[in-house]
Order: C-alpha cells, then structure tokens, then sequence
C-alpha cells in the first residue's frame, strides 16, 4: 500500500501498491466526510462518556472499554462516578476501594494502573489531565490509542486511534494485506489511518470522526459478516471492491513458545494400582488427575523418604506439545509392595487407583499414554 498525494493534502488518496488494484484508491477527505455525516445520523451519542470534553470522565470509559464490551462497562462506570466524581477523589481513594468497585470487570491491572494514573495527574500535572495524545502516553495505563481516543474526544487533536476494531475498519477499507503481526505493517497501517483524518473544522469533526469509525467497527464492520449493504462507505470500500472483505485484517498469529522440564512420579503399586493427584484448578492440566509433578528430579527425591529414593528407575524424558509450550517430561518409575505403599507420604490431593478406576479418570494425554 502506498499513500499517494496529488495536488496538496486536501486531495490525498490512500491507494493499493498491487498493479491488480492500479487506479482503485480511497479518497481521503470523501472517507472523512462520509464517516462523519454518518455518525451524526446513525452512530451512537447516548452511552455516559459522550457528549463531554472532561478527561477525567472520558478517560475512564476508555480503560473501562478495554477488552470489555459497553454493555458490561455501563453500570461499572455510573458506580465509579457516584464514589469518585473527581480525579482528585479517585486518587485519594485506597487501593482496595478501587479494586472493590472494579471487582467483576477483569484485566485488574486495569484498575492499579486507573489509581496510580489518577494520582499521576494529580502529583505531576496539579490535578489536570494533559492536553495532548504525547503527554497522555506518559500516564500509567494509557497506550498510544487510549491517548488518541482522549485527546481526540476531548481536545479535537488530529490523532488516530488504532484498535481491533479500527484495524479492522481501515484494513477492510484499503485493502490492506500486509500482515499485522509485523510492526513495521501496523506502522505502515498507522499512518494510513492519520492520513484519512478530518482535515477541517477539527473542533467538531475529530471527536465525531473517533467515534464513528469505532462506531461503525462495533456495529456494522464487524468480524464475521460485515453488513456492507448499510455502510456508509461502501462505495469508496476496496475490500469490498475484491469480494471478500473479510479476508482483511491479515494477522499471522506469531505465538512465543516456552519450554518448561518437570519430573514425573510413576508410583505403581504390586497389584497394580497408580497414585494420582487432582491438579491445582489454575495452571497446566489445571483440574486433572495426573502423577505427582516436580520441577526437578532433586524435588523429587526429596519428597520421598530415603528408603524409596534408591528404587527409583528412569523412564526415558520425552517432549510434550502445548499450545504455547513445549514440556519435557522426565518420569520416574517406583514398584512398591503394598505395604511399602502404605509408607508412601505424599502431599496434595491424590489417592491409589486401580485400573479399573484410573480409566475413567481425566487424566493429561501423556498420562494416559504412559498408562496405557
Ligand atoms: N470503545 C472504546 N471507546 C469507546 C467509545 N467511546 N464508545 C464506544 N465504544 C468504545
């Protein structure tokens, strides 16, 4: 993709690098014009933190409006104004007032960044949000779109915000099929999406243009059958152009893979029996049964009284695949007679069970597969 210019900003078109979309562009200020009409006629303007210019007010939706939809936040928000009306009353709120309110809505780093940026704004800039998107950024807990949204909404500043769902707008708009797993895309993406903002009467037009394109994300761009036939940009839409709109945005999903070793107990009683323990809810095989696991074949032994230690065989270790890990298993095989059994003391939740009880257990794969 490639931001063309002819005849001075005003005329700017965003326009596709491929030769198959020579000739197709958006036309900058046609989008910007379109979108903002649009807002005015069919966008949202009743939701609490509209129809404001207060930073506090909006700011909080905006932290609130992360990973949570509007229809959650609304009652969370109207609480969190009755208790703290003022920037200066949040801050001077206890950590636990805070998360008491917050209790319910998730992502809780949220709420320690909202009281530790509440007291920022106090402390550093005298009870004042600052006034541009720049300055923003350098609170707890506001990123570079939450800061575009603030200042955008608030102080008319030309910024642009760049959420999923605007992602999702301006990728399906352009045709943009670079692959936004890479920052150097998102950058590309970036300044496509300040290049289509609103370039004139900013004081009214920018606060409008922020909302309807998140507006027109949530209600009509959507993820799965986008309702193309109401748009009101779908004649300058060059993924609708292609067909297939939603084949945009384009992300490879790049997952980082870990590796983590644990140390297996294989006890295995002489008339067959198995000792399994029910897994923590939390964490791997969270809720299952499986074999005591350790981080290390030292913690291993150590959990086993010194009689036992020496009867311990090696299973070969072999590499298990997660989703986002890789875990090399390293069982540890014990045969004990049924009275040595008795002697066996190990912590948690687990108990002997014979074959014909262990089958029906949910056990982890590799369990299972070691069992079987
Ligand atoms: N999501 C993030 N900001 C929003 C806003 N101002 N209105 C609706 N949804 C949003």
């Amino acid at each position: 993709m490639a931001l063309a210019r002819t005849r001075g900003a005003a005329a700017s078109r965003i326009s596709p690098d491929s030769p198959a979309d020579a000739g197709a562009a958006v036309p900058a200020p046609a989008f910007a014009d379109q979108l903002v009409r649009w807002q005015k006629s069919h966008g949202r303007h009743s939701l609490p933190w509209q129809n404001t210019r207060d930073p506090y007010r909006v700011w909080l939706s905006e932290i609130m409006l992360q990973q949570t939809q509007v229809s959650t936040v609304l009652d969370y928000y109207t609480r969190f104004l009755q208790h703290f009306p003022t920037v200066a009353d949040l801050a001077a709120a206890t950590p636990d007032q805070v998360l008491g309110l917050w209790s319910g809505l998730g992502y809780y780093s949220r709420a320690r960044n909202l009281h530790r940026c509440a007291q920022d704004v106090v402390r550093l800039h005298g009870g004042q949000f600052p006034g541009t998107a720049e300055t923003l950024q350098t609170l707890p807990g506001i990123g570079p779109s939450t800061a575009a949204a603030i200042a955008s909404f608030c102080f008319s500043e030309r910024v642009a915000i760049l959420d999923g769902n605007v992602k999702r707008v301006l990728t399906r708009l352009t045709a943009f099929s670079g692959d936004l797993a890479s920052s150097a895309q998102e950058r590309i993406l970036q300044g496509m999406a300040t290049e289509l903002l609103p370039r004139r009467r900013l004081r009214e037009e920018m606060p409008r243009y922020t909302q309807g394109i998140m507006d027109l994300g949530a209600t009509i761009c959507t993820s799965r059958q986008p309702s193309c036939l109401l748009c009101p940009v779908q004649d300058l839409c060059l993924g609708r152009a292609s067909g297939a709109p939603e084949r945009f945005p384009v992300k490879t999903r790049k997952l980082k893979r870990s590796a983590q070793s644990l140390s297996l107990l294989w006890a295995e009683r002489s008339d067959g029996a198995v000792w399994l323990e029910r897994r923590p809810a939390t964490g791997i095989w969270g809720g299952l049964y499986c074999f005591p696991v350790f981080d290390s074949e030292d913690e291993l032994l150590a959990a086993l009284p010194a009689a036992l230690q020496g009867k311990l065989q090696a299973v070969p270790p072999f590499v298990h695949v997660l989703t986002h890990k890789d875990l090399r298993l390293s069982p540890m095989r014990l045969f004990l007679p049924a009275r040595q059994a008795r002697t066996l003391r190990l912590s948690g939740d687990g108990a002997w069970f014979g074959r014909g009880d262990w089958a029906g257990l949910g056990l982890p794969a590799p369990i299972r597969k070691l069992l079987a």
